[in-house]
């Protein structure tokens, strides 16, 4: 690994080299920016090297090297016991932390690293590896205003920088809830292609029609934000009591067909729950009060 040899900054330092590091990297030196990279394993940042990064022999090269120090490791404990060697380094630069954790271990890393005169930033990458350095790649940010308007451009390098506020914990939060989000999104979509497949429909088949099925569905996030807002749930999109009789119907067509019923289950738990609860004639977003009930029965 070559080192930093010419004190010239480099616009971001990238410690942490893993599949998501690597990726970042590269989207950073693809936008044409200036890169310095560290990773444990010096064979990966050779890599990078080799396309034009520039190699930092330790961690604290690394910080030194760039006013934007971006981070990515499995761990925030891994994050800390990194960098505390290289502390002395890090003042007066952003520490942006795109690891994934807690909202708790965000607050305790951004507390310090501003003792050690950081500004920070907690991060997530919200699009896999997959897509990195396309605009359509959404990256979460949370914490120093400040840091996130001066660094910008060069994280929008990633894909589309949103700052969700100046409390670092939001990050993680947002992180958390939306891959709860995608995960409910992608369970309906494995068994619905399961339910299509046991009278002979291609996969890819059933994807073409989802996708085209999917902006009605984001629509209705919109407006269902707004009635949870007001507290009214009308019963514009069905009610609760419809929409559990429907729900009903895909469990037993999925049970008929041979196929585990656990998927619509829990979702017909929930609506069965919701009218039990005495929103049967609400419309469906009212959901949404059966599950802030907690452990209560409704
Ligand atoms: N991959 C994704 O699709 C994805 C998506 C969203 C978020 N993330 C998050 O991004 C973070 C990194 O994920 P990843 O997929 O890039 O992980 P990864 O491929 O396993 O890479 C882990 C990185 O951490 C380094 N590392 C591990 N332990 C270390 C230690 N004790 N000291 C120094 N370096 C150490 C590894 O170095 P070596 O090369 O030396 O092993 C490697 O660079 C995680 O928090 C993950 O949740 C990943």
């Amino acid at each position: 690994m070559s080192s930093n040899e010419n004190q010239e900054l480099s616009e971001v330092s990238v410690i942490g080299l893993g599949q998501m590091g690597a990726r970042l990297a590269q989207a950073f030196l693809a936008a044409g920016h200036r890169t310095t990279v560290w990773n444990r394993t010096a064979a990966k940042a050779d890599a990078l090297v080799a396309q034009g990064a520039v190699g930092a022999a330790t961690p604290a090269e690394a910080v030194a090297a760039s006013r934007l120090v971006v981070v990515c490791l499995p761990d925030y404990d891994t994050v800390h016991d990194l960098l505390v060697p290289a502390g002395e380094h890090l003042a007066g630069r952003v520490l942006v932390n795109l690891t994934s954790g807690t909202p708790e271990a965000a607050r305790q890393l951004a507390g310090w690293a501003d003792g050690q005169g950081a500004g920070y930033l907690d991060g997530a990458a919200m699009s896999g590896t997959r897509l990195v350095g396309r605009a359509e790649a959404l990256f979460v940010f949370s914490g120093s205003a400040q840091a996130f308007a001066t660094h910008r451009a060069v994280l929008a390098s990633l894909g589309n920088p949103v700052h969700l506020g100046t409390d670092p914990a939001l990050a993680s939060l947002y992180d958390t809830a939306l891959f709860g989000l995608a995960w409910g999104a992608l369970a309906g979509f494995y068994h619905a292609v399961a339910l299509v497949g046991t009278e002979g429909v291609d996969p890819t088949v059933f994807a073409a029609v989802a996708t085209g099925h999917m902006p009605f569905v984001t629509s209705l996030m919109s407006d269902h934000a707004r009635q949870i807002e007001d507290g009214r749930y009308p019963d514009d999109d069905g009610t609760v009591e419809v929409h559990a009789a429907a729900m009903d119907h895909l469990v037993q067509a999925s049970g008929v067909q041979g196929l585990r019923t656990d998927v619509p289950e829990v979702v017909k738990a929930l609506l069965v729950r919701a009218g039990a609860g005495g929103h049967g004639s609400d419309g469906i977003a009212s959901v949404v009060e059966a599950i802030r009930k907690g452990g209560q029965d409704v």
